[in-house]
């Protein structure tokens, strides 16, 4: 019996993986969600009769709401955790194809949107691991996983001059880093914190219609030759949580970022 908190679970990844992993009725899942009275009904509609699913409303932007919400899990489990699965994130359309130059033309627009990636995708998460840990410390699985994304490596944007999603990408590189300082201190504890990307995955946010997505997807496949589209949801949701079973402080994965394959191949 494990126990699961993940975040933004009200659709994409976030749902899918609430999905999968309350199909073992011995398995708590508890979800963050904003909207709570929307994700119930999404829940009994689609995930009807999963008495093991809990949901607890926050937001990652809220610190007061992260802390109510760590205190609601204590509830539920007892004042343990197994599992974090810090899933939630912004992602955005607006900067999500051209490259700075272009942005540059609402600078307005571009600072802000820098500001609440890092606000919701790394300020947001080192609170939330800061705020969980101690559950964590006193639970039986110790792995806190952060969701991120290969778009924040380095050698991929310069080596494919993958300029598109820059902001997105920069808040993903920080996770990555602030997730190995979390290893540097727990690593004595043996809490795994660690990194896993799903590769490009389709949660319907971008329209696959759109040109701008031609360039991104054509260097996408001069990266990897084999890349044929987005991965079914369902499939990226079994590659994370192979890598997070298969993965282990002991054998040294703690702190690092990998792909859904368990390694530095994202696509
Ligand atoms: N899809 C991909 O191809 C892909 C590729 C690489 C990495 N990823 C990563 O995978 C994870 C899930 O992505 P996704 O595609 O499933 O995204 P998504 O469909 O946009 O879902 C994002 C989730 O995060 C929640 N969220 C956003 N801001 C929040 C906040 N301030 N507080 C609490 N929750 C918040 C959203 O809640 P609401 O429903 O309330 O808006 C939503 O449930 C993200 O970390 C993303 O960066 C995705």
């Amino acid at each position: 019996m494990s126990s699961y908190f993940i975040t933004g679970v009200a659709r994409g990844l976030g749902f899918e993986f609430v999905r999968q992993l309350s199909t073992n009725p011995a398995n708590t899942i508890i979800g963050l969600v904003r909207d709570k009275t929307a994700t119930e009904k999404k829940v009994s509609e689609e995930l009807s009769g999963r008495k093991n699913v809990h949901l607890i409303q926050g937001d990652m932007v809220d610190y007061a709401s992260l802390k109510k919400a760590v205190d609601e899990i204590a509830t539920i489990t007892g004042g343990k955790l197994d599992y974090v699965i810090a899933n939630a994130a912004f992602l955005s359309v607006w900067a999500a194809f051209e490259p700075f130059s272009l942005l540059a033309k609402e600078p307005e627009k571009l600072e802000k949107e820098l500001v609440d990636m890092f606000t919701v995708n790394v300020v947001g998460n080192i609170h939330l691991f800061n705020l969980i840990t101690p559950l964590v410390l006193k639970g039986n699985g110790k792995k806190i996983i952060a969701i991120s994304s290969g778009l924040g490596d380095q050698e991929m944007a310069i080596n494919y001059e993958l300029f598109q999603n820059a902001p997105y990408s920069i808040s993903k590189t920080a996770l990555d880093m602030a997730v190995a300082k979390f290893h540097a201190e727990y690593r004595k504890d043996d809490v795994l914190f660690m990194c896993i990307s799903p590769g490009m995955v389709d949660t319907g946010y971008i329209d696959p219609e759109t040109a701008l997505l031609n360039d991104m997807i054509g260097k996408f496949m001069k990266y990897a030759p084999d890349f044929n589209g987005p991965t079914p949801i369902d499939v990226a949701i079994q590659r994370i949580l192979s890598v997070m079973d298969k993965s282990s402080v002991e054998a040294g994965d703690g702190g690092k970022s990998l792909s859904q394959f368990g390694n530095k191949q994202w696509l």
